[in-house]
């Protein structure tokens, strides 16, 4: 009886040892026969108790025998999957589709920004840097924007609560600590012209500058509006710079980007630090200057403020004003890149949507 059950045992074994392909399944086939526990033969020989010695003897040999033809048969088995397995890499086939990796690419507005200064680099221009969060005194002081003037309204400003750092600020909606002075009072820019005054710190004139970054303002959110833009900068100071110089500049400059039709409007404004100001305005693109929902049907894209730079403001750059004259303008680079590439809806631009990014 036990005899045959050995034997059935041992043939399974083998049957099924034979047909295995891959090394878990062996693994398991082993275990399940030769298991310290479970194991099928462990199970028979837990049995023996109840017979003779001499029949003790015929059996325990016999198990003994299965289990080493079972073992020798596993090991062979494993030899034969190893050469399976190197010849298998050996013939790796390489005409195999891979895996298909997304690479990732600039983000639009940055495309748009390096497209955009390009233009004045090729003009001469340098291009400057500075610090997004910023001094009130910067921000507002040495441009001529004095404290309690109601031209401060003109941008609405997250202050930073006094006692922080730059790198971890936080947000005081109000006006500010009126104590404080401005010289150590932090805000986050409300615009690029203090990087103008930064600027001028190391450098003398003649300077052809621009200025990309980021700017914030406490304001409502639309789809033109959003509380953190992108501006760039410009200024020119030299001797004799004049705004037919400014305006040949930023004719030259829409030309380029938006094509020969693409046209500047120039209207009288108002910036503490600029004076004369004006406010420039590009042919809508999106109606070609016929009137329609984007410009708000007059056919006019209101694109950047401008202006020759203001005797205070040369006179804090430490500029002589009757020697040297000068023009700055800041435009607005989120409106623009919207144009170029007919976006609709300014805050796509920051949502971080995969969807809106890939088409670029
Ligand atoms: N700083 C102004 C603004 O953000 C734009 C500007 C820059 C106007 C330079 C004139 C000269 O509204």
């Amino acid at each position: 009886m036990i005899k045959d059950s050995l034997n059935k045992i041992k043939d399974k074994a083998m049957e099924e040892i034979k047909n295995v392909s891959n090394f878990d399944l062996l693994e398991k086939i082993q275990k399940k026969y030769l298991g310290r526990k479970e194991g099928e033969l462990t199970k028979i020989l837990k049995n023996l108790k109840n017979l003779s010695l001499e029949e003790k003897k015929i059996i325990g040999k016999l198990a003994n025998e299965v289990k080493l033809r079972i073992e020798s048969e596993a090991k062979k088995k494993i030899q034969e999957l190893k050469i399976k397995a190197e010849a298998l890499e050996e013939n790796f086939d390489i005409t195999l589709p891979g895996e298909k990796i997304e690479i990732g690419h600039l983000h639009p507005l940055t495309q748009f920004t390096r497209k955009i200064t390009d233009v004045f680099v090729s003009m001469g221009f340098e291009i400057v840097d500075g610090p997004e969060a910023e001094t009130e005194e910067y921000n507002f002081d040495l441009l001529n924007i004095p404290k309690e003037h109601p031209s401060r309204d003109l941008w609405d400003t997250f202050y930073i609560k006094s006692g922080n750092s730059p790198e971890s600020p936080e947000l005081d909606l109000g006006s500010g600590d009126s104590e404080q002075n401005s010289k150590n009072k932090l805000l986050l820019r409300t615009h690029t012209s203090p990087v103008q005054l930064r600027a001028m710190e190391k450098r003398k004139p003649p300077v052809r500058l621009i200025m990309p970054g980021r700017v914030f303002r406490h304001e409502a959110t639309d789809a033109g509006h959003e509380t953190t833009f992108h501006q760039l900068e410009g200024l020119v100071i030299g001797e004799n710079i004049k705004m037919t110089d400014l305006i040949g500049t930023l004719q030259y400059f829409v030309k380029t980007i938006f094509g020969e039709s693409a046209k500047i409007r120039v209207r009288p404004n108002f910036f503490p630090f600029t004076e004369p100001s004006i406010e420039v305005d590009m042919t809508c693109l999106i109606c070609c200057g016929k009137g329609c929902g984007f410009c708000g049907g007059d056919g006019w894209i209101e694109t950047l403020g401008a202006g020759m730079v203001h005797p205070a403001v040369l006179k804090n750059m430490k500029i002589d004003p009757n020697k040297y004259s000068g023009f700055a303008f800041g435009m607005g680079v989120d409106r623009l890149m919207m144009l170029y590439y007919g976006v609709n809806d300014i805050r796509l631009s920051y949502s971080g949507d995969l969807r809106f990014i890939k088409q670029f």
